[in-house]
Parts: C-alpha cells; sequence; structure tokens
C-alpha cells in the first residue's frame, strides 16, 4: 500500500489528513476508483472527466491537470511496489479550515492517491454467478445530493451493503425515490430481455459508471440492440439474464435478486459473450 498526500508519498501507518479538513467534518469531498490493466491505468481520461464534473457540481475544483494528477498516480503506484494490478482510489476534498460552511474557509484542496493491489472478485463469483439484496435505503434524491456526483458521502451506500451483508448477499441493488431500479450499492446494473441489453437511465439517479458506458459500447460493437430502460422490481420476474458493473469487478453475473431467481438461475449467454468482450477490450 503507498498513499499519496498533497504530492507527499507515505506508508499506511502514517498516511493521515487534519481532522480540520471539510472531508472530514462535513463530508465534502468526491472521489474516483481506477484500476490499472498492465500496470497502465485504465479509462482514465473518463475517470478524470467525471471527478472534474463530480468536484465541479460541489464548487470544487481539482487544483491538478490530468498529466499532473496521472504522474502523481504513476509515482504512488512505484511506491507501492505490487505483483500484478493496482487500485488506485482518488479522493478530492473541501481541505482544512475553520469550522464553518463558508468554501473560503479552506484556501486549498486536499489530494489522496491511495494505491493498494487490485483483487479480482471471487473465481466462484465469476462463474456461478452472485445474489442481491434488495435494498431498502433508497438511492440518493437527485435533487439533493445528486447521485451522478462521485462523492465520499456514503452513508446510503454504507446502510444497502449493511443489509447486503446480513443476507449473505454480494451486492444491494437501490431502488429510486420513484421505486425504480437504479443501481448497486458500489456497481451499475444491467439486464437481458428479449436479447435486448437493459439498463436504468441516467435521470432514474444514478452514478453513470465509465464501466456501463464501456460495456454498452462493446455490446453496441456487437451489434446487439441497447436501451437505457424504466425497470420496476416486477421486470425481474421478466429478465433472463442481469449482470453489474464496475471499474474494480468489470462484469459480475448476477442469478438471483432478492427473492427472484433471474432466468434459469445461472449466467446467461449474452452475460458471457460481454464477459469475452470485456476480456478482448483490455489493454
Ligand atoms: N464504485 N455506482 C456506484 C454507486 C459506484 O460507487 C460505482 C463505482 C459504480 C460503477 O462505476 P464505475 O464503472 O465507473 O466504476 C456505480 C467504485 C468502484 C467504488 O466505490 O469502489
Amino acid at each position: 500500500v503507498a498513499v499519496n498526500i498533497d504530492g507527499v508519498l507515505y506508508g499506511q501507518d502514517n498516511a493521515r489528513v487534519s481532522v480540520f479538513d471539510h472531508g472530514f467534518l462535513f463530508g465534502e469531498g468526491v472521489y474516483e476508483v481506477l484500476r490499472t490493466y498492465d500496470r497502465r491505468p485504465f479509462l482514465f481520461p473518463e475517470h478524470m472527466k467525471r471527478l472534474r464534473a463530480s468536484a465541479a457540481r460541489i464548487a470544487l475544483a481539482c487544483p491538478l491537470t490530468d498529466e499532473a494528477l496521472l504522474a502523481r498516480i504513476r509515482e504512488t503506484v512505484a511506491a507501492a511496489v505490487l505483483e500484478g494490478d493496482a487500485y488506485v482510489r482518488i479522493l478530492l476534498t473541501r481541505g482544512e479550515g475553520e469550522i464553518v460552511y463558508d468554501p473560503k474557509a479552506c484556501p486549498s484542496p486536499t489530494v489522496v492517491i491511495i494505491v493498494k493491489a487490485h483483487a479480482d472478485p471471487p473465481a466462484e463469483a465469476m462463474v456461478n454467478g452472485v445474489g442481491l439484496s434488495l435494498a431498502s435505503v433508497v438511492r440518493n434524491h437527485p435533487g439533493s445530493v445528486d447521485p451522478a456526483i462521485k462523492s465520499n458521502n456514503l452513508l446510503n451506500n454504507a446502510l444497502a451493503m449493511q443489509q447486503a451483508y446480513r443476507e449473505g448477499a454480494f451486492e444491494a441493488l437501490m431502488k429510486n425515490h420513484r421505486g425504480e431500479l437504479c443501481e448497486c450499492a458500489q456497481s451499475n446494473i444491467f439486464f437481458v430481455r428479449d436479447g435486448v441489453l437493459l439498463t436504468p437511465p441516467v435521470d432514474a439517479g444514478l452514478l453513470v459508471g465509465v464501466t456501463r458506458g464501456f460495456v454498452l459500447e462493446l455490446a453496441a460493437a456487437s451489434g446487439r440492440r441497447t436501451e437505457e430502460r424504466v425497470l420496476l422490481e416486477d421486470d425481474l420476474a421478466s429478465v433472463r439474464e442481469a449482470f453489474l458493473t464496475s471499474t474494480t469487478r468489470e462484469i459480475v453475473p448476477v442469478v438471483r435478486i432478492g427473492t427472484y431467481t433471474i432466468g434459469e438461475g445461472r449466467p446467461g449467454c449474452v452475460t458471457r459473450q460481454l464477459m469475452d468482450a470485456f476480456t478482448a477490450g483490455v489493454p
């Protein structure tokens, strides 16, 4: 593990930020998670674009250019001396200041990069698929803290995952304030019905996953019809396949959601095709 705080490298045991950082005091911060393939950060421009968009939505600016941040990531990855690929978490917070909400109290944002070993999901999950719990906590209302902000405020997600752990599920599928299926606590959700790849639309109030975008492109390139579509819990009875996507998990087949068995209860063939296309599509 290596941690870079405002350009200075630390080990896991001495990486510390101030309790007066508004990221800690008020949860004012945004983040990104990316990973390397063959030691190179994957889809870096897309992650930077989202980081800047998240930051802008809370009136925060990333003080580094993409190039400068990439150089810092490379330095931190090198310092972590890993065997394989890296998990890279970038956190950008308001910075240190008086205990007042005024952003002017914080002259400079804090930029943290945490690098640790990337771990693939268990092989068993990829082969047999996983179960999701249907979270009772609702995803943020887009009119409050917009879910498009990849915010460090992860209480909803943490509560949804607590339920998933209690239920022995791999992930938690969350609904939005209208009761529509939205996304998981740490990943986006896809379904297949009548051969069409379906995923909830952005205005369902979800984080616009970089992997979600990549998978939609892969599917379109292979000639599959894709549709961003509102789906309800009842639709779980008629979808034939389901899978989740995220940076660290790529594509994971889903075979159970709450009390619903998806399709035959086994990873489906469209899911498998996309998993293969994903593997072929990464550097
Ligand atoms: N999670 N939705 C939520 C709520 C997420 O936190 C994430 C990512 C995604 C998938 O986005 P992407 O494909 O860009 O990784 C969807 C990261 C990996 C995390 O918190 O660890």
